[in-house]
């Protein structure tokens, strides 16, 4: 048997396997088996109202998840899966409410990373795959993460290497009247936009929905380290008050061929590469290197306030979110 065959046998036992998509890890589980979605619950340590993404082998198979599909649906499922697109779609009443978080709308994908669909056509139906980290914690971007922090607590980890874009998926709503971005990610707004129109989407967790939707919390995506995010020209001032207190600092900068301007002769200083797509691939990996220095406090140069790096600055807000309690104490 070879390891999709066996992987998928698994899953069809009720295991948990991880797997790779082209945004971050799942942690997959045979979404119709409510004890194994459970144990994925369980295993990431996330309460049971927060609902996980069903992924797919194809667009077709959303008929027999969703209860209705309206066009801007059809629409965005022809033109962006298989990829990194999530959409929320009314739930039809067959689909277990343990994956729903009790709500009456599932979430629906469709990955593109070849391992990932080769799995969800080797087992035929949908996978419930939260990203498979600890609930609250960075996302994992290569197989070895998922080793590390979930490793003997699941079946198997398939290794597809590192994930192509290493943000999560961008998350649409088609419950109300337009479609609502959920949570930026890696598709970007533009495609959105470009699909539907200017004025065809709508920005933003609608105040009901919020609690529903992990990462809408403020404090999400945490690294262990505490961050703070400051504007470039700030950095070396915060720092100095910082190492005054006996503090270990290091920085994180974006390589923009612009360090030297500023310098920072005092810290220690890892860098980020300057464009968003790229930045985003590697963000998660430099933010578990940076626990493994176990530095008091990293300052996070803040990246330009502009569309295209929306994803990236929701993240970096929340994983700095994540000790905003630390700080004040
Ligand atoms: O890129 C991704 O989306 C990755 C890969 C593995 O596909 N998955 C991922 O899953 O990020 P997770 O569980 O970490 O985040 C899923 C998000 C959560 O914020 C959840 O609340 C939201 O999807 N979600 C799921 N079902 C929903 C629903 N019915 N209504 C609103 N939000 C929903
Ligand atoms: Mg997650």
């Amino acid at each position: 048997m070879n390891e999709i065959e066996n992987a998928a046998e698994c899953l069809r036992e009720g295991k948990l396997v991880a797997f790779p998509t082209e945004t971050v890890y799942g942690l997959g589980a045979d979404a119709r088996n409510e004890a194994a979605v459970l144990r994925v619950f369980a295993v990431k340590g996330r309460p049971a109202d927060h609902p996980l993404i069903v992924h797919l082998a194809d667009a077709h198979q959303a008929d027999e998840w969703a209860a209705e599909i309206p066009e801007a649906a059809r629409c965005l499922m022809a033109r962006f899966w298989p990829g990194p697109l999530t959409l929320v779609l009314p739930a039809r009443d067959d689909v277990p409410r343990v994956i729903t978080g009790g709500q009456d709308s599932v979430a629906l994908r469709v990955p593109s990373h070849p391992v990932a669909l080769s799995l969800l056509r080797a087992f035929g139906g949908g996978l419930a795959a939260p990203s498979a980290n600890r609930f609250g914690a960075v996302s994992p971007t290569e197989a070895g993460h998922v080793h590390a922090t979930l490793g003997s607590q699941i079946d198997l980890v398939l290794d597809g290497g590192s994930c192509s874009f290493g943000l999560e998926s961008t998350i649409v709503s088609l419950l109300g009247p337009r479609p609502r971005v959920l949570r930026p990610g890696a598709l970007p707004l533009s495609a959105l936009r470009e699909a539907l129109g200017k004025d065809g989407i709508e920005f933003g967790a609608l105040p009901m929905s919020a609690p529903r939707v992990p990462g809408a919390l403020a404090a999400h995506y945490a690294p262990a380290t505490v961050l703070e995010i400051h504007a470039c020209e700030i950095l070396a001032a915060r720092a100095a008050v910082l190492l005054a207190q006996g503090l270990r600092v290091a920085v994180l900068r974006r390589d923009n061929g612009l360090q030297g301007q500023t310098a920072l002769p005092m810290l220690t200083q890892f860098f980020l590469p300057a464009q968003p797509e790229d930045y985003a691939r590697g963000l998660y990996a430099r933010l578990r290197e940076l626990d493994a220095f176990a530095f008091d406090r990293v300052l996070v140069e803040a990246p330009p306030d502009e569309e295209a790096w929306w994803a990236v600055n929701d993240r970096l807000a929340r994983a700095a979110a994540g000790h905003a309690r630390k700080l004040e104490t």
